[in-house]
């Protein structure tokens, strides 16, 4: 790259095996537009982001970063920063528009010729199936509030790994279930916008089903498919030693991190959890273990740590997020702590056996803009990427056996209920003109790339 990003503080990148892949990570609404394209039927997030109020500005994925046709430019910019592996998400409604039903092949076509181009360019895709679009069709008679979803992800599955497995190895099955189970069914910040404790219990029940069975149907499929599940954690701190807020912090915990782990790494939705949700599972025999099925990795996606106080009146788990002052803080208002990255990697490491972790996403917005000199200059995404870096450092030298590192984002995009305004990319794009520009954290990350490769190299 032509501009040099001076000198930085020192990472410890020879912690880092040869081997490691350094990529970015989008996802299909955020970033494709083309809603109306080739056969693609409208998802959730067409739908909720049409409700007034839902999304910031009134913002919509329409045209998002036009990613469905400036593709080609992407992957340039993939090659530009010198990544080797790009996490991608297919959109179900593209490949399925009904959900369920026929495969729509140009749907398809688009992720065959994406691939296809990222090989070329030397990048490994690593692909996600579902990062919450699901087909409106199927939020029609229940969306993940039955069971029939879950078998219908494995349909489509079945769909995308049969066009695409003899190129993708490196499979997920589903993003952050959290998001799509609580804050879409409990919190209704997220589509499909419900705020109602059954359908979220018995959603987060499905999306973990979902993935037992896409991850048979994806064996079946592609021999030698390395498979991981995606899933978003914070640490969970307590306000004060207060036994009421200590319990506090173990509730949250359990909502946040325990109810969508210790399932998949075959103990089973803790007890404690069950009791204080007080629905009834939707289970029949043979589901946890289709749950618990074996993994090849395990993804992590983390941002931000949370202090909660006792709350008994507050939302479940009757715990409320206390803010804690004089601390650094994302453009997001999220807390900035690496120290939660290192905490979360030795925890899946220690506590939940996982023997190939990859960092799936991590990455912060902040205000960017483009400056009189053209440039991007973001200093504080370059502090929280190096922050971050570290940490992964420490852990991996403490043993954790991490694989890899996606930065959120590769492009700014559609931030989902925040829109436009949040930007999270090492790529600013001005939605006005599509124009990228490589941030100067971008610049950091490519540097850093190829200072790895030269440390280990040979
Ligand atoms: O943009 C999201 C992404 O879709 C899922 N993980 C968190 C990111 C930042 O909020």
């Amino acid at each position: 790259m032509s501009e040099s990003t001076g000198p930085r503080p020192a990472l410890d990148l020879e912690a880092f095996p040869p081997s490691f892949a350094w990529g970015t990570a989008t996802s299909a609404y955020q970033i494709e537009g083309a809603v109306a394209e080739d056969g693609r039927a409208p998802s959730i997030w067409d739908t909720f982001s049409r409700v007034p109020g839902a999304i910031d500005n009134g913002d919509h994925g329409d045209t998002a970063c036009d990613h469905y046709h400036r593709w080609p430019e992407d992957i340039a910019l993939m090659k530009e920063l010198g990544t080797d592996t790009y996490r991608l998400s297919v959109a179900w409604p593209r490949v399925v528009p009904g959900g369920d039903g026929p495969v729509n092949k140009a749907g398809l076509d688009f992720y065959d010729r994406l691939v296809d181009g990222l090989l070329d360019a030397g990048i490994t895709p690593s692909v996600t199936l579902y990062h919450w679009d699901l087909p409106q069709a199927l939020q029609d008679r229940g969306g993940w509030t039955v069971r029939e979803t879950a078998e219908h992800l494995a349909a489509y599955t079945t769909a995308v790994a049969e066009r695409l497995g003899d190129r993708v190895t490196r499979w997920a099955t589903l993003n952050e279930p959290l998001c799509s189970g609580w804050i879409g069914h409990l919190e209704g910040r997220m589509a499909p916008g419900l705020t109602d404790l059954t359908a979220a219990v018995r959603a987060s029940y499905h999306l973990l089903l979902g993935h037992g069975l896409a991850t048979r149907a994806l064996r079946a499929a592609v021999p030698g498919a390395r498979i991981g599940l995606v899933t978003n954690h914070s640490t969970v701190a307590s306000a004060s030693d207060r036994p009421e807020d200590l319990a506090a912090a173990v509730r949250m915990d359990g909502h946040t991190n325990r109810w969508w782990l210790d399932p998949v790494h075959g103990r089973g939705f803790p007890a404690d959890m069950r009791e204080l949700y007080g629905v009834d599972l939707p289970e029949r025999p043979g589901d946890l273990d289709l749950i618990a099925a074996p993994l090849d990795w395990h993804g992590l996606n983390y941002y931000f740590p949370v202090t909660v106080a006792d709350d008994p009146e507050g939302p479940v788990p009757y715990a409320r997020e206390v803010r804690v002052p004089d601390v650094p803080r994302s453009g997001m208002d999220w807390q900035i702590d690496a120290g939660g990255l290192e905490a979360l990697l030795l925890r899946l490491t220690e506590d939940y056996g996982v023997r190939e972790l990859y960092v799936t996403e991590n990455g912060s917005a902040f205000p960017d803009t483009v400056g009189p000199d053209g440039a991007v200059h973001d200093p504080e995404r370059t502090g929280y990427l190096e922050e971050h870096l570290a940490a992964c450092a420490r852990a991996v030298r403490k043993g954790v056996p991490l694989a890899g590192y996606y930065a959120w984002s590769l492009l700014d995009n559609f931030e989902w209920a925040y829109g436009y305004d949040k930007r999270f990319g090492l790529v600013h794009v001005d939605y006005a003109t599509q124009r990228r520009t490589v941030k100067t954290s971008g610049r950091r990350y490519a540097d850093i790339i190829r200072a790895h490769r030269e440390a280990t190299a040979g």
